[in-house]
């Protein structure tokens, strides 16, 4: 078998568990023979000319460091071109053949694209960018709202960060009689909320899948058998009439109720963390099956870990299963989301365990 020449690339917002990917599939390429090519800043990287890589070998990239957060090969700067500004300017064709064309000039037999669900949802839309290529995609994520897969890199880590997070904050909040509301990340997904919430036994979580009654969340608070806990607020709820930070809302409501309060914001913390060991295995078998995909000539694929089994699903499954809508940035494109269905078991195990969830489920 002639080697072959492997691109990677990691897109959308870092989450730990990066490192440990790039790491892993740097190994299966050397032990193959085969040259793997870092893209740095994810489109940025293959927008510029010429195209921003990095010779992947072992002295490039320090095996020691694989289970720093972070990404050895950046995910992009804020302000540059990318398929959302191209579009806002009508060039968004202009910007996808500078991709297609800084690939081809690579030359490469494949791309691992390491990405969230708005990267998954892009390859998907403009895969004639990679129409010359393998594309293998490996899902990572600290909102876990990809469809398809039970897992996403970077979920156990965040929802570790988290649960520290709140393990701190309960000391400061048992000495002073008071509650603290804390604002997860997830966007309109749940789940790490609801993990997080259920590790650390919260007194309440607030997603944006359940319906919830701030009068009835204020009697729970008031009928608990402790003066101090936590209420996890995740980034995608509203309450009808109110504005500003959701924390900030839920904060408000207690504190005419007489209930004594401080809001905390972990933000970015919850993308940082060494990976844990689950994230870590999790990131082998992603670059193990998505080297096996290489090997087996697949294209515009995905790596799932679906009922404890690794293995690839095209990247149209993403979309017949997931809640497919349109993203509201580029015109004409469709995301695809996954959220917490009713009947997962942990809001279960946490109305079973006393937690306020919510009332019924949207
Ligand atoms: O999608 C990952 C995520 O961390 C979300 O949970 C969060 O809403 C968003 O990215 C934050 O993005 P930024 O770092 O651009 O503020």
């Amino acid at each position: 078998m002639t080697a072959k020449r492997i691109g990677i690339m990691t897109t959308g917002g870092d989450c730990s568990g990066l490192n440990t990917v790039i790491q892993r599939i740097m190994d299966g390429c050397v032990m193959r023979k085969w040259h793997l090519i870092g893209i740095k800043d994810g489109t940025d990287g293959l927008y510029a000319s010429p195209a921003q890589t990095i010779d992947m070998n072992h002295e490039a990239f320090q095996f020691a460091n694989s289970h720093l957060a972070g990404s050895i090969l950046s995910n992009g700067h804020a302000h540059t071109t990318n398929f959302v500004s191209a579009a806002q300017k009508g060039k968004l064709s202009q910007f996808n053949n500078k991709l297609k064309k800084s690939l081809q000039d690579l030359n490469l037999d494949a791309l691992v694209l390491v990405g969230g669900n708005g990267s998954l949802s892009l390859a998907h839309t403009y895969r004639e960018i990679y129409s010359n290529l393998s594309l293998i995609c490996i899902p990572k994520t600290i909102d876990m709202d990809i469809p398809k897969t039970d897992k996403t890199i970077g979920f156990d880590t965040a929802v570790q960060q988290l649960v520290s997070y709140c393990d701190q904050l309960l000391l400061t909040a048992r000495s002073h009689h008071r509650w603290f509301v804390v604002q997860t990340m997830g966007r309109d997904c749940g789940q790490l909320a609801l993990h997080a919430g259920v590790a650390v036994a919260a007194d309440a979580i607030l997603i944006p899948e359940v319906k919830f009654d701030v009068d009835n969340l204020v009697k729970h608070i008031k009928s608990s058998k402790r003066d101090y806990g936590i209420i996890l607020v995740s980034e995608g709820i509203s309450l009808r009439g109110h504005s500003g930070k959701p924390a900030d809302m839920i904060a408000r409501k207690l504190t005419i109720a007489d209930i004594s309060n401080r809001t905390a914001f972990p933000e970015h913390i919850q993308r940082a963390g060494d990976t844990l060991a689950s994230d870590r295995i999790l990131a082998a078998g992603f670059a193990n099956c998505a080297l096996h995909a290489i090997e087996n000539n697949e294209t515009y694929v995905m790596t799932t870990f679906e009922n404890g089994e690794y293995k690839t699903i095209s990247l149209d499954d993403f979309f017949t299963t997931g809640k497919p809508q349109r993203d509201p940035n580029i015109p004409g494109m469709m995301t695809s989301n996954a959220y917490v269905e009713p009947d997962n078991i942990l809001l279960q195990i946490a109305t079973d365990m006393g937690i306020y969830i919510g009332e019924k489920k949207k």
